[in-house]
């Protein structure tokens, strides 16, 4: 008999007897050796007995019993947990396009019942700032719109808005409430559009552009040559500081096409005065620069494993590995650096299920193939990111997360040696209801792995969406200029 739990316990033991867990008497026992997310639940004697270290073990106790609960009778057990990894996040894009806090909130209680720990709030890209500053106001009056909703759409009507600081604050003490730390994203220095758009006199040239309106790669960066580019990164990381509590920021520092700094007479200036090669080297001038400000402020950086490609990156930064062909990224675990996995074509659930079906999301080891020992040791954890240029909307939304999310959970949590797919599919359908009671509509089990026609037809219409003329000339050229 399989227990209908996600993430699968690491170890359960079964005992004779079938109990209904409704009715039975809880006990509590707390021990200080614990570690905080550890729990040991024991279904016997007509009683349940929790043993913890605290709180937040507690907690997810709870979560597993949620889940047990819908199997009506339950085996006597003894279960023993304890997390694989202490980073397990999620990511929502809502830069490209907004959800309401009502169904961000949603997404976060189906996180809860799979013990995810971190929301990775990704607010700012080419296409909308999504944070109320008051420090920085045209980030709001002119970042936060563009000049249609759906990309790559004819429609024009204006599209955007942003969060207040009450409705990020009210997410904040939501996740707290469900031991789930927010992380902001503030991407810099590529992917900054609605910044530059917003104070123009950030980019290399100085001259107004609009926000962006499809998906893609994007030039106008933010300059690395002028002084007021790092007040104003320093000034606006302040006020992000003060609005989220975490100690961890993401800084970004992915996808930053090097054509304006290569013809701007002041990041060159940069590169000479500092003895830099290249404008790679720039790069990880900039982004030590900003993590040697968070330093100083008692925060720890995230970035995107194209900040390693400089060679020069401080090694207190956490590198969040997306797509990382060089094997950068295992490098720098190996000697030492923290990394989270994040792999495009396993955790990035924007792409259709022919592309990442579920078993080939559940299947991904996290331990990559060149890690050694001390890097295995310096994999902190996983992280499923969903990015919404092409979701417009909450269900859609939820179609493409569940059940890929779900997977990424368990990977997170199940140690290797208990991964097991069969049973995983299982217990995903016995979460149905729990799931539907949130208000979070998963994917048909017949769409979870699709045959090879569907696969060949999910990559071709997906590479169709993508690939725009503009985003192709800047993949295929960074560093030109036009
Ligand atoms: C990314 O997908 N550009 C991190
Ligand atoms: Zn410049």
């Amino acid at each position: 008999m399989i227990l209908n739990i996600i993430p699968k316990p690491n170890k359960v033991e079964l005992l004779p007897g079938m109990v209904d867990i409704s009715s039975l008497p809880r006990e509590y026992e707390q021990n200080d050796f614990y570690p905080d997310e550890y729990y040991r639940i024991e279904i016997k004697d007509g009683k349940i007995l929790i043993a913890t270290k605290g709180e937040q073990g507690k907690f997810y106790a709870e979560q597993t019993l949620r889940q047990m609960a819908v199997m009506g009778k339950v085996p006597n057990c003894i279960i023993t947990d304890l997390p694989e990894f202490p980073y397990r996040g999620f990511m929502i894009d809502s830069a490209r396009h907004m959800q309401t806090i009502d169904e961000i909130k949603k997404y976060i209680e189906a996180a809860t019942l799979f013990k995810f720990n971190v929301f990775h709030w990704h607010l700012c890209d080419d296409q909308g700032f999504r944070i109320e500053s008051e420090k920085y106001p045209l980030l709001n009056e002119k970042g936060s719109w563009r000049s249609c909703h759906g990309f790559g759409s004819k429609n024009m009507e204006k599209y955007g808005g942003y969060y207040t600081k009450e409705e990020i604050r009210d997410i904040i003490a939501f996740c707290k409430e469900r031991f789930i730390e927010v992380i902001p994203e503030i991407d810099m220095p590529g992917h900054t559009t609605a910044v530059v758009s917003s104070y123009p006199e950030l980019s290399c040239r100085g001259v107004q552009i609009p926000l962006e309106t499809t998906g893609g790669i994007f030039k106008n960066i933010l300059c690395a040559g002028k002084e007021e580019v790092y007040e104003f990164c320093c000034g606006l990381l302040d006020e992000i500081m003060e609005l989220f509590p975490t100690d961890y920021i993401h800084i970004g520092g992915d996808e930053a096409p090097k054509a304006r700094w290569c013809n701007c007479d002041k990041c060159q200036q940069v590169i000479r005065q500092h003895g830099l090669k290249n404008e790679e080297e720039l790069q990880g001038f900039f982004v030590n620069r900003i993590i040697a400000y968070l330093k100083k402020k008692g925060k720890k950086a995230l970035c995107w494993n194209e900040s390693l490609n400089s060679g020069l990156l401080d090694n207190s930064a956490i590198i969040c590995d997306w797509m990382d062909r060089k094997h950068l990224s295992e490098d720098y675990a190996n000697k030492g650096g923290k990394i989270i996995i994040e792999e495009f074509y396993r955790y990035y659930l924007d792409y259709p299920y022919g592309m990442t079906p579920l078993k080939k999301t559940y299947d991904y080891n996290p331990y990559l193939e060149k890690l050694n020992f001390t890097g295995r040791q310096n994999v902190i954890g996983v992280e499923t990111p969903i990015w919404t240029e092409y979701i417009e909307d909450f269900d859609r939304l939820c179609y493409m997360c569940f059940p890929r999310m779900i997977a990424v959970a368990e990977r997170g949590w199940t140690s290797p040696k208990n991964a097991d797919y069969e049973s995983f599919k299982k217990r995903v359908r016995n979460c149905d209801g729990l799931l539907k009671e949130i208000g979070i509509k998963i994917a048909d089990s017949t769409e979870w792995d699709p045959d090879i026609t569907v696969r060949i037809n999910d990559q071709l219409d997906r590479l169709k969406t993508v690939l725009s003329p503009e985003s192709v000339k800047t993949f295929l050229f960074p560093n030109k200029d036009d």
